[in-house]
């Protein structure tokens, strides 16, 4: 178990700036996942707590104990942690079984231990049937696996994740979230997982750190980050967004170009962003706050997912599988607002990815 400290971490590769003044603490046994888009700086960042790459300036602590800052550097291979690279590699002329057995090997673990390791974390991971392939007759996920499992039996400290289901089908891909916070939990190691899928980080995660261009958007657990963003970009990073100009004034919202209005008791006024999830907006003719025109409609199985226009503007809306062709192309339908979040307006194109 560990306390990993970021203090105003920063790192520049010539001039541009990939981690940007990062500060916080991973506490003891927590889930930390840093989510945001390709080129954000999340290899980096792990990198630097890995110790593959040094801070520009800031220093990083583990359990207190300085690993990196202006004076001081600790190499890898003495921090205790666990990593799983982006691209991952296992030994080629090892079978699955060596491959995944050699770090308690070269630790001069008894033989039957390691047997009974090995196999225990095989089976987690879905391979205990590959154990005496060889690296190259297995596939991209397999071998991603090998991989993981090779991380995960040393039992480090602190075990640092860079997108290791990313080859993985989707099915698998979503067991092998459990297997991992499992695994975590049982052993109460801290993890550093990196991903851009915010699907990954909503359901494993203790507290996600949303980046953009190396800078910091929010931290707060799922529920924060997905309920209470903190900017539009987080919004629409984490989750399925439409956004809605209006002008907020005397407790309603009067969005551009819609003909009707929502009742708003929040404290910004003038210009505002208004950002409704998909999931947010109901088909309802008592309660309508305005009214739409259905554009298309597409059947997922458990929903329908809608393309509606109002006012100008196109809107998703992901509702129930029962409403799936009730209405008629173009049909005008009454749509109920359940929920919507609030943004001073910014003119910022913020699903343009700032790179
Ligand atoms: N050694 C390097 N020299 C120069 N620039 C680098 C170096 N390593 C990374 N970068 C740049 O730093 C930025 C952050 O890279 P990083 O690999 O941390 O992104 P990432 O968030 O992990 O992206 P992805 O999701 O695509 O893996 C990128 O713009 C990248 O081009
Ligand atoms: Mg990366």
């Amino acid at each position: 178990m560990s306390v990993i400290t970021l203090d105003h971490v920063t790192k520049k590769f010539g001039d541009s700036v990939v981690v940007n003044d990062i500060s916080d603490e991973f506490k003891d046994g927590e889930f930390i996942t840093l989510l945001g888009p390709s080129g954000c700086g999340k290899t980096t960042m792990l990198r630097m707590i890995a110790g593959f790459e040094k801070p520009t300036s800031g220093e990083i602590r583990i359990d207190g104990k300085v690993v990196s800052s202006a004076d001081t550097f600790v190499p890898p291979e003495k921090r205790e942690l666990g990593m799983v690279f982006q691209s991952y590699a296992v030994w080629p002329h090892l079978n699955v079984f060596a491959n995944v057995a050699y770090p308690l090997k070269i630790r001069k673990v008894p033989k039957a231990e390691i047997k009974e390791k090995v196999e225990k974390v095989l089976e987690s991971v879905h391979l205990s049937q590959y154990a005496k392939r060889m690296p190259s007759e297995l596939s991209g996920g397999q071998q991603q696996r090998v991989a993981l499992a090779r991380a995960l039996v040393a039992e480090p400290k602190v075990l640092l994740l860079d997108e290791p289901l990313s080859n993985l089908d989707a099915k698998l891909r979503e067991r092998m979230r459990f297997e991992i916070k499992e695994i975590q939990a049982r052993l109460g190691i801290n993890v550093v997982y990196v991903t851009h899928d915010q699907g990954e980080a909503m359901t494993m995660s203790d507290r996600v750190f949303v980046i953009n261009s190396g800078v910091l958007q929010q931290v707060g657990t799922p529920v924060e980050i997905y309920r209470k963003p903190e900017n539009q970009f987080v919004a629409d990073f984490v989750g399925k967004v439409n956004f809605l100009k209006g002008i907020s004034e005397n407790g309603k919202i009067k969005l551009d170009g819609i003909d009707g209005t929502l009742d708003y008791s929040g404290e910004i006024t003038g210009a505002v962003d208004v950002a409704v999830r998909p999931e947010n907006i109901r088909i309802s003719e008592e309660n309508a706050h305005f009214r739409g025109k259905l554009l298309s409609e597409y059947f997922t199985g458990d929903t329908n997912d809608c393309r509606i226009t109002a006012g100008g503007n196109e809107l998703r809306m992901i509702t129930d599988a029962a409403t799936y062709k009730h209405f008629s192309d173009s049909e005008t339908i009454g749509l109920y607002i359940t929920d919507f979040m609030v943004f001073p307006a910014s003119d910022s194109d913020f699903r343009k990815i700032m790179t």
